[in-house]
């Protein structure tokens, strides 16, 4: 299925997604609502070091390139 970003992109979000899918940035980081959040696995290790260097990182933030 398709990820957070394109979704986001389908429905005229504005998210970035520079990269496009590649974990080589974090402008697709978006805030995962607490129901959602638990539900989604774990991120692996390449998106929790680009999660890093986001910007106003929280403890539900996520790539939304990353989540399907
Ligand atoms: Fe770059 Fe998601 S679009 S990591």
């Amino acid at each position: 299925g398709d990820n957070v970003l394109l979704l986001a992109h389908k429905h005229g979000i504005d998210l970035e997604g520079a990269c496009e899918a590649s974990l080589a940035c974090s402008t697709c980081h978006v805030y995962v609502s607490a129901a959602h959040f638990d539900k989604l696995p774990e991120p692996d290790e390449r998106e929790d070091d680009m999660l890093d260097m986001a910007p106003m990182l929280q403890e539900n933030s996520r790539l939304g390139c990353q989540i399907i």
